[in-house]
């Protein structure tokens, strides 16, 4: 593996999850460098196809070189919360056999400085994973109230200093810009009064900012209505979630979509009668120790996964 590839985490078993049917149609919504992709492929007759999306030009451009060819693949650049617009465009909604989600950002991502991901990295103060839009976490934290910078590292990094944090960064950025994931990092280390056992001071905080610019949560509570009204019945929908805010949305979703509605007394339909658009599909999975020990990023992975029933479901 080179310095910025990507090694996939709980692929087996997402695999596994997805119950791959060998003509289907599937999504990969989180295309990174392809591993899961390409594991679906393999399983796939020529009459399957994939659609993955991405909206990293990086990942794009890595479609476009190590894919080309491949007749039953295609690749969208867009935010993943644009799903359903990019499967009616094709007649698909509805008629997809499973859907991958593989949250968060790829290693690529987090280990070229350039990207501006990482304190471990010294580069420009950037996180977009979209760099074509939006502002930049520099730009960010420029402009920002000390009090939004505030919330945001709390909300996100569930970070206890999130106020001292804040008020340094105000205080720093009047005297120089913080353009820098290095000066971030100063910066934050030292606001912070206390040290953690192998965390580095910086990690909340990096990763609450990296939330923020990317919209990340509001991007999977967007898109989750979506996915299930994209799956055909027996279809199945995967989603790894990488931190507890993520598998918090995941989890609560699709729990409340597999008990049904609460139905009021007078309805002449009884609970055992009603039966949800959605079933969980066993126990979520973690990375067994094996998985750990090889790839320290799967510590944190968390495997959901759902089927699709006949029941009606509409997006609103
Ligand atoms: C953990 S990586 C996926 C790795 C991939 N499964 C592999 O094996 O290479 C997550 C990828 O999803 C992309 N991503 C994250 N959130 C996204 C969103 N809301 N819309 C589109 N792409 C997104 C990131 O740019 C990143 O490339």
């Amino acid at each position: 593996m080179n310095a910025l590839s990507h090694a996939p985490v709980l692929l087996e078993a997402a695999i596994v999850a997805l119950d791959i049917k060998k003509n289907g149609f599937y999504v990969d919504a989180t295309f990174g460098r392809g591993s899961h992709s390409r594991a679906i492929l393999q399983r796939l007759t020529k009459e399957g196809r994939i659609l993955v999306m991405d909206r990293d030009p990086q990942a794009a451009e890595y479609a476009h070189s190590h894919f080309q060819g491949e007749s039953r693949f295609e690749f969208v650049s867009a935010p993943f919360s644009q799903l359903q617009l990019n499967l009616e465009a094709r007649n698909m909604m509805g008629k997809v056999d499973g859907l991958l989600f593989d949250l968060g950002v790829s290693s690529p991502q987090l280990d070229d400085a350039d990207r501006g991901f990482s304190f471990r990295h010294d580069g420009p103060l950037d996180m977009r994973m979209d760099t074509r839009s939006g502002l930049t976490a520099s730009q960010w934290l420029a402009s920002a109230e000390q009090q939004e910078i505030a919330d945001v590292i709390k909300k996100y990094g569930e970070e206890r200093f999130a106020y001292r944090i804040a008020s340094a960064i105000v205080r720093e950025r009047q005297e120089a810009d913080i353009d820098t994931t290095a000066k971030l990092a100063k910066i934050v280390s030292r606001a912070v009064p206390t040290r953690e056992r192998k965390k580095d001071p910086a990690t909340r905080t990096f990763q609450a900012i990296r939330i923020f610019i990317n919209r990340e949560l509001a991007e999977i509570e967007t898109v989750l209505p979506q996915a299930v009204a994209a799956l055909k019945p027996g279809g199945r929908l995967a989603v790894i979630s990488f931190h507890s805010l993520e598998d918090r949305i995941v989890k609560h979703f699709l729990r409340d979509l597999a008990k049904g509605p609460e139905l009021p007394p007078e309805l002449p339909i009884r609970a055992d009668e009603y039966e949800a658009p959605v079933r969980l599909v066993g126990k979520p999975i973690k990375a067994s120790a094996d998985e750990i020990a090889e790839n320290n990023r799967s510590r944190s992975a968390i495997l959901r996964v759902a089927e699709r029933t006949e029941t009606e479901y509409v997006t609103h």
